[in-house]
């Protein structure tokens, strides 16, 4: 039989039964300063997980850690029942573009591309270019007309919203999201929360959400809490 080209091998196992995410033992330091250690948690397909902790506490680099963009000094990470780390580089690359979309605080959308040409950029580095898909996701965060603009040329709840797009139109699994509304105000806050809430649930999407915010951690399925150096698990917090 012809073997199936790996990112639908990982789809597929993606849909299978055991955990979309495994971290165990996740450890990272600078230098000796420990950021966390022993942080490990599971994400069940379709999951929505807030995960909380004072500013500084390490947050955004065990989702770093989890996306690739930064490196674990110990422990493990497995994804769709692959261990990441143990994988040759470019197939870790493969295999995080195919199931991880990541929604940044700062937006991080491309100053030099167009609306459009950003949101389809996940599409174009799996090598599965989709106008289509790309008009489809515009659409659907209600800027139909706007894929021809320029970044600068959007509010940060239009950019806010085109990162969103981005992370979700090549429809990967797990969406990581760090503190994705914090640089929104209010009432832009909760529709783009709102927003990506819908169109994840409406895709059978996990999410981790990183965020300060009481009120959008208590729309998610679950809640963690780091700190110092540890990730609380749920039966240990609020004791
Ligand atoms: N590149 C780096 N070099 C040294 N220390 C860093 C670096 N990045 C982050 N840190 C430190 O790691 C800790 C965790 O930071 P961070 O993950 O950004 O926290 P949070 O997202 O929870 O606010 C902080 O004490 C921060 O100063
Ligand atoms: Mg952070």
């Amino acid at each position: 039989m012809q073997p199936k080209p790996a990112e639908l091998d990982a789809r597929a196992t993606a849909i299978g039964a055991g955990p979309l995410l495994q971290v165990s033992g996740l450890g990272k330091r600078y230098g000796a300063l420990p950021v966390f250690s022993g942080v490990s948690l599971q994400i069940a397909a379709g999951e929505f997980v807030a995960l909380r902790g004072e500013s500084g506490v390490g947050k955004s680099t065990l989702l770093n850690c989890i996306a690739g963009l930064d490196r674990a000094d110990e422990g493990s990470v497995s994804l769709a029942g692959r261990p990441v780390h143990q994988l040759p580089e470019p197939e870790q690359a493969r295999l995080r573009r195919e199931l991880l979309g990541f929604v940044f605080q700062a937006f991080h959308v491309l100053p030099h591309l167009s609306v459009a040409d950003n949101i389809g950029l996940p599409l174009m580095l799996l090598g599965r270019p989709d106008p289509a898909r790309v008009q489809q996701m515009l659409d659907d965060v209600g800027m139909a007309a706007l894929g021809g603009r320029m970044p600068s040329q959007l509010s940060g709840g239009q950019l806010q919203r085109v990162a969103i797009a981005r992370a979700l139109v090549h429809r990967p699994p797990l969406i990581l999201a760090d503190e994705p509304t914090g640089n929104l105000d209010r009432d832009t806050a909760d529709k783009v929360f709102a927003l990506m809430l819908q169109r994840a649930r409406e895709r059978g999407l996990a999410f981790v959400l990183v965020t300060h915010d009481a009120a959008l951690a208590a729309r998610c399925d679950r809640s963690l809490r780091m700190e110092a150096g540890r990730l609380l698990q749920p039966e240990t917090e609020g004791v």
